[in-house]
């Protein structure tokens, strides 16, 4: 039982070290639920019951990162590279448009792009999209970089940093990735005025009660604008392959304590979660999330951007996926909300 350190965290936005690792080590069902009520009141009291949308193109799986939980790591020779054109993004937009989407998130694998071919893309969708929110995703890039994307008209940058724990983080990246250039980026960005989005993956090897209750104290402490979190699944052809998966559970309670440390804070019900489970997103969305990104890749592509195995969607459209999570939320009382939807203190 934690529920006293829940209802402190609802009271104070804030726990010690030590207090978030108690509530990782014994929660149970009801207290999971008792945070999700208290979580999903914040969020509808905030949020009403609609749900932002992000379409999101992976616009490349070209990376030179070797990340050992995901599929289109470098070192995996399996995959089928691809680049798509800024004509094809811009496509991808359109279509994305008139299915209701008003954020566009471009995501890549790193260095896939160049900045100045991005910094073209942006100003290109930025012009013909004036309504619509750009948000990036392309991983760890210099100050510069983040500055000239910004200037651009980028509005928003996601860019996970997996976890608040040096050693833990060491254990997921191969040595020329580093814990303090992830760290130094996310500041960089929030510093430079993007909306700025963190992440952990739950349950990702190694991950232990501290490394989560590090997380937490991450979170509370730089206040990001938006947090990805979702479940590690595991990717076959990666050196994490026979890891297990990560809980389905202890996600949907994470998302919980999120929304009630950050009450404002942009919260998707991620595709991992809707991976793991054929209704994680409707749980995320029940838990407190207030926010589904689905996919807006073309079709051909769609099955090349795999990170982990048995990702959802890669066998539909973008009209398909709004009709279908259209669907789905209203069965659960809510509705797609059609516009930028930007984060607000
Ligand atoms: N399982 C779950 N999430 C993953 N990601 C990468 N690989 C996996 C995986 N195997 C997440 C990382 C990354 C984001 C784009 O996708 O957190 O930041
Ligand atoms: Fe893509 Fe349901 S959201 S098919």
């Amino acid at each position: 039982m934690v529920e006293h350190l829940i209802d402190k965290l609802n009271k104070e936005k804030e726990l010690s070290f030590e207090q978030w690792t108690e509530i990782f080590e014994k929660y149970d069902k009801d207290d999971a639920k008792y945070a999700a009520d208290i979580a999903r009141e914040i969020s509808v009291k905030i949020f009403g019951k609609k749900i932002y949308i992000r379409g999101i193109v992976e616009f490349s799986n070209v990376c030179r990162n070797d990340c050992y939980y995901c599929g289109i790591r470098c070192s995996n020779k399996n995959v089928n590279r691809y680049i798509l054109s800024p004509e094809q993004i811009l496509e991808c937009c359109n279509e994305g448009y008139e299915t209701g989407f008003r954020t566009f998130v471009l995501q890549s694998g790193e260095g896939a792009y160049s900045v100045a071919k991005l910094c073209d893309l942006v100003k290109r969708i930025k012009a013909d999209f004036s309504d619509c929110a750009v948000t990036l995703s392309v991983g760890e890039l210099e100050y510069d970089d983040y500055a000239a994307l910004k200037e651009a008209g980028a509005d928003r940058y996601l860019l996970r940093h997996e976890t608040a724990d040096k050693e833990h983080y060491e254990k997921l990246h191969p040595d020329f990735m580093s814990f303090e250039h992830r760290m130094k980026c996310l500041q960089e960005l929030k510093d430079l005025g993007y909306q700025t989005g963190a992440g952990i993956m739950v349950g990702s090897p190694y991950q232990t009660n501290e490394s989560l209750a590090k997380d937490m104290l991450f979170f509370c402490d730089f206040k990001p604008h938006m947090i990805g979190i979702g479940p590690f699944l595991p990717h076959k052809d990666t050196p994490f392959k026979d890891m297990q998966k990560g809980s389905y559970e202890l996600t949907l309670f994470i998302l919980s304590l999120c929304r009630i440390a950050l009450p404002n804070v942009l919260l998707p019900a991620t595709t991992a979660l809707g991976t793991i489970h054929p209704l994680g997103r409707e749980q995320g969305v029940l838990s407190g999330a207030n926010v589904i990104m689905p996919n807006m890749s073309p079709g051909q592509v769609r099955k090349e951007y795999m990170l982990y195995d048995n990702k959802i969607c890669v066998d539909d459209n973008t009209s398909q996926c709004g009709n279908c999570l259209q669907m789905r939320l209203n069965k659960i009382g809510y509705e797609i909300e059609v516009t930028r939807g930007d984060y607000h203190d």
